[in-house]
């Protein structure tokens, strides 16, 4: 794997880069759109290849490991043949989901035992476990095991914890090393900073992150109900001391306007379910802010969906009919606004990364910014 960085913006830390892979290239600023358990919700694989387009696309080892199970990807001959998806994959670790969607987690030294939200089972991750599964589904990109503090945080939580992720990490990269690509195809590990909302322990955990020496970094415990600023701030502390010549990778975020002001701020990489998850309710975002579906005001607009046209369905179908099928409850509606969506934000990352190449950046995003604001 290699990290070319082609150009950063002369007023912010915006970079655009390429990262190669053995499925492919993958350019960046990059929007990673979110295949949880397989699947980008709602989307044939035609679809998300030819129309969204995207470079890579995200998995989970929590949803895996439970559903179908590593010894059935390990059979299907892992992830990427088992659902037909031939470009990059990265794999989150489980060290947020065990967190946010099991009950009754017990956090030790040696891992987290948890129950699963699907059928009550128990079931222990550590560090050395979600390397193996990780190996099993076979992402391209592969993330550490961590803790993802909430917020707030008690300082003296946030400490402790962002050092036990410390030395998972140390757990985890022994582990990865000493365990074979299965597939034919490279792996890699990103570590990830934590350190809640405090500035010194962000900092130390930057540097402990960038010490071990990985392809690739990535920002954790943010967009977690901190305000908005709080998080840029954060980001901004940490990306000043990761090191320039390799990817960022800012967990979990965001709104279009996170996107931007993170990207302002030094990121390569997002993801989130945004996109995917606000689509199936009925809320699209647009270059001009966002819309809500089943608002009675669309019943009689028969203009079409978003006249920019980021993917075919923006043209082929009038805010009406999409209000109606949300009316009536069709999938139909929730599978056109999750690819107006995700095209949408693919657009926002590819017009940001011709904003760097061109070397305007700054003045685009602050004009993005405004206009995204809005509610329509
Ligand atoms: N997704 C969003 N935030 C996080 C985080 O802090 N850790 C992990 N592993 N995944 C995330």
């Amino acid at each position: 794997m290699k990290f070319d960085l082609l150009q950063n913006d002369p007023k912010s830390q915006a970079r655009a880069g390429v990262i190669h892979t053995d499925h492919g290239k993958i350019e960046t600023p990059i929007f990673m759109p979110v295949g949880t358990v397989g699947t980008v919700k709602g989307v044939h694989q035609r679809e998300l290849e030819q129309e969204i387009n995207p470079d890579i696309i995200l998995g989970n080892t929590y949803h895996l490991y439970l559903r179908p199970g590593t010894d059935i990807l390990e059979k299907a001959g892992g992830l990427h043949k088992f659902m037909n998806w031939d470009r990059p994959i990265l794999t989150d670790s489980g060290g947020y989901q065990v967190y946010s969607l099991s009950s009754n987690r017990k956090i030790k030294e040696e891992g987290v035992k948890f129950k699963s939200h699907i059928d009550g089972s128990y079931h222990t991750f550590t560090p050395e476990r979600a390397m193996d599964i990780q190996r099993s589904i076979g992402g391209d990109i592969i993330m550490a095991f961590d803790e993802c503090t909430p917020y707030p945080c008690d300082y003296n939580y946030a400490r402790r914890s962002m050092h036990m992720t410390h030395r998972w990490l140390k757990r985890c990269i022994t582990r990865f090393d000493e365990t074979p690509d299965l597939y034919g195809h490279k792996q890699t590990l990103f570590p990830i900073v934590q350190g809640s909302t405090y500035i010194d322990l962000r900092k130390q955990s930057a540097e402990a992150i960038a010490a071990t020496e990985q392809f690739g970094n990535a920002i954790g415990g943010l967009s977690v109900g901190e305000p908005a600023e709080e998080m840029y701030a954060m980001t901004e502390v940490v990306t000043a001391i990761l090191p320039k010549e390799k990817p960022r990778y800012l967990m979990g975020v965001g709104t279009p306007i996170n996107l931007l002001e993170n990207v302002a701020l030094g990121v390569d990489m997002f993801d989130c379910v945004m996109p995917t998850r606000n689509g199936r309710n009925g809320m699209i975002f647009t270059a001009h802010g966002t819309m809500n579906m089943k608002n009675k005001k669309w019943e009689e607009d028969f203009s079409p969906l978003d006249p920019a046209n980021y993917a075919w369905v923006d043209t082929a179908y009038t805010k009406a009919y999409v209000r109606h099928l949300f009316t009536v409850n069709e999938m139909l509606g929730r599978q056109i606004c999750t690819i107006h969506n995700l095209s949408f934000y693919l657009w926002l990352m590819r017009e940001a990364r011709k904003h760097i190449l061109a070397g305007d950046f700054s003045t685009w995003k602050d004009k993005m910014v405004k206009q995204l604001d809005n509610r329509l």
